[in-house]
């Protein structure tokens, strides 16, 4: 990823957007997605995990206790369309509390790929030309996931960087967060630091074989979380596409509110950068990670 010149013409983003993409680690972009689009992308998600059939497969995703919950079933899901339970969506007894629907935390990792309504939805010309305004020179679409943020059970995701998970070298990863549906303090909405790109990478997750690591970089924590600055809170509307630098410090609290809160996410990196045999998501050699074409 490159710093654009100051004389590059942008297809997307105003020279007002680029400098705060530049100064805070994120945009938000409103009216990104038309409504259609969005519910478009959740009937497709109900009808993919419709015909998801939990057998034995009981996997839960949890950024609290990342070696509990990863498994063979994570590992293997980089090319693959898998679901991950809520952590609260299961009994004492390990029964699910309620309808599979309502008790999946997401889906992932690669329904860009996989899914011709997925593949579209992320290959929108409009966001190609976004991820050129941001300096990626060889887009690479590397991961996707559908959060659903269920209604009272949907987990918090405390605060991270993406490039703890998917690092390249130099660091090139890029969220695409978009908001299938409206996303506030109540249901769970993203929580940002502004600025906070500049502070460098805390952690770094790396594959061991069949198995994976935390290791620490940089042993000062991010700001402490009250649920005040310096964090702010990213309230959207349906249809917004928040993009998410990956050293932006970022999270989400738990939905406690009987509305779900819907959300699709794209990692994007710049094939241009050197992209590490232990990162945990590996493609295999007959299907590399592709672009927007
Ligand atoms: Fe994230």
């Amino acid at each position: 990823m490159t710093a654009l010149a100051e004389t590059e013409p942008l297809a997307v983003l105003s020279r007002s957007q680029r400098a705060a993409w530049e100064r805070d680690g994120f945009l938000v972009l409103e009216d990104f997605v038309p409504e259609a689009a969005c519910d478009s992308l959740i009937h497709r998600s109900v009808e993919l995990l419709d015909a998801f059939d939990p057998g034995s497969v009981q996997s839960v995703f949890s950024t609290k206790n990342q070696s509990r919950t990863t498994d063979s079933y994570f590992l293997g899901s980089g090319y693959d369309i898998r679901f991950f339970f809520e952590e609260e969506a299961f009994d004492e007894a390990g029964r699910l509390k309620q309808d599979k629907a309502l008790s999946i935390n997401k889906f992932g990792h690669a329904q860009h790929d996989l899914d011709p309504v997925f593949s579209a939805f992320s290959r929108q010309p409009r966001l190609a030309a976004l991820a050129h305004d941001l300096g990626l020179a060889d887009p690479r679409l590397m991961q996707s996931m559908y959060i659903f943020k269920q209604p009272f059970i949907g987990g918090e995701v405390v605060c991270h960087q993406d490039s703890t998970f998917l690092y390249t070298e130099p660091m090139t990863v890029t969220g695409f967060w978009f908001a299938l549906q409206d996303a506030t303090l109540e249901n769970g909405c993203l929580w940002a630091l502004p600025g906070g790109h500049r502070l460098g990478l805390k952690k770094l997750f790396r594959r061991q074989g069949d198995t994976v690591r935390m290791d620490i970089l940089d042993e000062t924590p991010f700001p402490e979380f009250t649920g005040t600055a310096p964090y702010v809170p990213l309230e959207v509307k349906k249809g917004t596409l928040v993009v998410l630098h990956g050293l932006l410090p970022h999270l989400s609290g738990p939905n406690r509110s009987p509305r779900s809160r819907h959300a699709y996410t794209l990692h994007v990196v710049d094939g241009t950068a050197d992209y590490p045999a232990d990162n945990w998501l590996q493609r295999p050699d007959a299907h590399p990670a592709r672009g927007f074409d």
